[in-house]
C-alpha cells in the first residue's frame, strides 16, 4: 500500500518587506540580501496572525468534508508555540472543524517538527489505512533588526493531508536520520528572537547532509541518478545551491544538471517568503512541484530535513500519476502576488512589536484583517480567542 502526501496547502500573512529596500536600508549591497542569501521578499506577520492561525488558514484551504471525516490525527509542528502546555494542533483541529476522535499533538524540534509529524502520520496510516492525518509546518522567523540573520526571516505555514493512496507522492519507507546535541540555533523561553550561529550552523547543515545520504546510499542501494530533483530545508535560499554543490561535487555531469536544473523552480516560493522553519522544506517541494513543467510520472524526489540543535534526516518520495490536477498554483501564486509592501519603519515597528507577557488582556486590530480565514482576535483572562471569518 502507498502512503504519502494526498493534499497540500500553504498560507503567508498578506505583507512583505522587499529585500533590496531593507539592504539599502542597513547599508549592504542590495545583492548580498537577493543573490549571496538569494531572498526578493520576507513576510512578516501582523499581531492577529501566530503559528496557529496560519495553520489554521493553510488547512483550510486544502481540507474537504471527506478529510474533516477521516482525520483522526493532527500533527502540529512548530518552533513558535504559544503555550507551553496546550498544543497548537488542538486550537487548529477546532478551527479547521475536524471530528472529535481525534489525537492532536505539537511536535518541536526547530525546522523539523514537520518532518516528525510526517513520519509518524505514515506509521499512523500504514496501521489505519482508512485514516487520513494533517500535518502542520508553522513558524514565524525572527532574529531581531540589524541582526546577521535579519535578511533571513519570515512566516507561513504549510498543510498537507497524510493518507493511503496519496494522489501527488508516495513517501518512500526507508530514510535516513541522526541526531546531535550541538550549539548552531536556538531560542531560549524567555525570547521572542532565535539566537544563531550563522556560519556554524550553515557547516552542520551540510555535514549532516553528508552524512544522511551515505547512510541513505548505504540503505537504499540508490544513487543521484535515481532522483529527478532533490528538496532542502531552507532557512534562505542561497542553502540549497550549496546542499547541491556540496552532494554533486563528484557526481556524473547529466545527475549534476538534472538536479541544478530544478533549483530555480524549487526556490520560487521560499525567496518570496522567507524562512518559514518546520514549513520551509515542504513550502519548497510545493514550489517544484507547481512551478516545474509536469514531472515524469513515477519519479524520485530526494527530500533533506534539517533542524538545528540538531536532527536530520534524508528521505525521498515518488510523483504519482495526473498530480498536477491536485495542486493550487493559481491560489498560490494569488496569495504572494497580491500581498502589501510594508514600508521600513511599518516593518521595524511590527517586528518590535510583541503580545502582552503579564497577562494582560488585549484584543487585535481587526480592521487590518487579513486574507486568510483564521486569525487571533484576542487573549483574554489569559486565554487566546481564535476566530474563522
Ligand atoms: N553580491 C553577491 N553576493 C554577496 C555580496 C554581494 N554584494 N555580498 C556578500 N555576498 C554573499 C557572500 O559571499 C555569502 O555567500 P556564501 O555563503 O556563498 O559564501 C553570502 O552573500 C552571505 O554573506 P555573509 O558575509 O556570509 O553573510 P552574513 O555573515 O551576514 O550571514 C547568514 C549570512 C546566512 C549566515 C546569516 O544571515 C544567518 O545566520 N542566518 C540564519 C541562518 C539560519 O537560519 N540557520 C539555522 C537554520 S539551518
Amino acid at each position: 500500500m502507498n502512503i504519502g502526501i494526498d493534499k497540500i496547502g500553504f498560507y503567508t500573512p498578506d505583507q512583505y518587506v522587499d529585500m533590496e529596500k531593507l539592504a539599502e536600508k542597513r547599508g549592504v549591497e542590495p545583492a548580498k540580501y537577493t543573490i549571496g542569501i538569494g531572498q526578493e521578499r520576507m513576510a512578516v506577520a501582523p499581531l492577529h496572525e501566530d503559528a496557529v492561525s496560519m495553520a489554521a488558514n493553510a488547512a483550510l484551504s486544502i481540507l474537504d468534508d471527506d478529510d474533516r471525516e477521516k482525520i483522526d490525527f493532527v500533527l502540529f509542528g512548530s518552533e513558535s508555540g504559544v503555550d507551553h502546555s496546550k498544543s497548537g494542533a488542538v486550537w487548529v483541529h477546532h478551527l479547521t472543524d475536524i471530528q472529535e476522535n481525534a489525537r492532536s499533538i505539537e511536535l518541536k524540534q526547530a525546522c523539523y517538527g514537520a518532518t516528525a509529524g510526517l513520519k509518524m502520520a505514515m506509521g499512523h496510516v500504514a496501521l489505519n489505512p482508512d485514516s487520513k492525518a494533517l500535518v502542520l509546518g508553522s513558524d514565524i522567523a525572527k532574529y531581531g533588526l540589524n541582526t546577521p540573520g535579519e535578511p533571513t526571516q519570515g512566516a507561513g505555514a504549510v498543510a498537507m493531508v497524510i493518507s493511503s493512496n496519496p494522489r501527488l507522492m508516495a513517501l518512500d519507507n526507508d530514510s535516513a536520520a541522526m541526531t546531535k546535541d550541538i550549539s548552531d540555533f536556538w531560542r531560549p523561553l524567555y525570547s521572542d528572537y532565535a539566537f544563531v550561529d550563522g556560519k556554524f550552523s550553515n557547516e552542520s547543515y551540510l555535514s549532516f547532509l553528508k552524512e544522511v545520504w551515505e547512510k541513505y546510499k548505504e540503505k537504499t542501494d540508490r544513487e543521484l541518478n535515481d532522483f529527478e530533483a532533490i528538496c532542502f530545508h531552507l532557512p534562505y535560499t542561497k542553502m540549497a545551491k550549496k546542499a547541491l554543490l556540496s552532494l554533486t561535487e563528484n557526481a556524473p555531469e547529466e545527475d549534476a544538471e538534472r538536479l541544478m536544473g530544478h533549483y530555480q523552480n524549487s526556490i520560487t516560493y521560499n525567496k518570496q517568503v522567507g524562512n518559514v522553519y518546520t514549513g520551509s522544506l515542504y513550502l519548497s517541494m510545493l514550489s517544484l512541484l507547481e512551478q516545474s513543467e509536469e514531472l515524469p510520472e513515477g519519479s524520485r524526489i530526494g527530500l533533506f530535513s534539517y533542524g538545528s540543535g540538531a536532527v536530520g534526516e534524508f528521505f525521498s518520495g515518488v510523483i504519482q500519476p495526473g498530480y498536477k490536477a491536485y495542486l493550487n498554483k493559481d491560489t498560490h501564486e494569488s496569495l504572494l502576488n497580491s500581498r502589501q509592501e510594508l514600508s521600513l519603519d511599518e516593518y521595524e515597528e511590527l517586528l518590535e512589536k510583541s503580545l502582552p507577557k503579564d497577562g494582560s488582556d488585549i484584543e487585535t486590530n481587526s480592521e487590518k484583517m487579513n486574507k486568510g480565514k483564521a486569525y487571533l482576535t484576542a487573549i483574554q483572562d489569559n486565554i487566546r480567542k481564535y476566530e474563522v471569518k
